[in-house]
């Protein structure tokens, strides 16, 4: 299977960019945790994973049916596919790392339900990502216009960096993805 041609609506630009994310966390030390909020046909993953094949890659989604049993099979033993809502999985995740060890996540892709408060939410998960690591959202810009900004995720993205202000940095844009690295706080 071909990260480039895997079944989804992904641009190869923004598949590129994914597998390029996924290839810098291989370079990280330590160990290497990624989380792809919306998962569907698998696409996403599966440049993750063949970005970085040595990742713990979770997978989330509310609705995992879709998702064939080649990709899974693709995305191999250290891959955990959670079907759950966002809602519930963010809240839950940042709870939990608050009362035990916190987790350590590297790359966060974000592309669950676009709307306002679903993304107000999945954006949070930013809380649990180390220096250096990355968070991408998937559709902040327009399908069919990449220079028109998406009134259900550009905003709340916006919201999210005033509410974290200096600790992440833009990278260039990738189709539609919007791209940040974490420069500051995150230990
Ligand atoms: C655009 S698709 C993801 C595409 C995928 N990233 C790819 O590369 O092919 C959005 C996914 O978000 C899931 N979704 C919708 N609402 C959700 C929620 N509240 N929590 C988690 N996943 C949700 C849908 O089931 C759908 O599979």
């Amino acid at each position: 299977m071909d990260y480039r041609t895997a079944q989804g609506t992904l641009m190869l630009v923004e598949r590129e960019a994914l597998f390029d994310l996924a290839q810098q966390v291989a370079a990280q030390s330590g160990p290497r945790v990624i989380t792809n909020l919306g998962v569907q046909f698998g696409a996403s993953c599966v440049c993750l994973r063949q970005g970085c094949p040595d990742a713990d890659l979770y997978g989330i989604d509310i609705d995992l049916a879709q998702l064939p049993q080649k990709v899974r099979d693709e995305l191999g033993p250290h891959t955990f596919l959670i079907e759950r809502d966002s809602m519930q999985y963010v809240p839950a995740m940042l709870d939990a790392c608050e009362r035990s060890t916190p987790a350590r996540l590297n790359l966060v892709f974000v592309d669950g339900l676009h709307y306002k408060d679903f993304v107000r939410n999945d954006a949070q998960l930013s809380r649990l990502v180390i220096l250096g690591g990355f968070m991408a959202f998937h559709d902040a810009y327009e399908w069919d216009h990449p220079e028109r900004e998406q009134s259900e995720v550009y905003p709340p993205i916006q919201e999210w960096l005033a509410q974290y202000p200096g600790e992440w940095q833009e990278l260039p844009k990738a189709g539609t993805t919007r791209i940040f690295q974490r420069v500051a706080g995150g230990g």
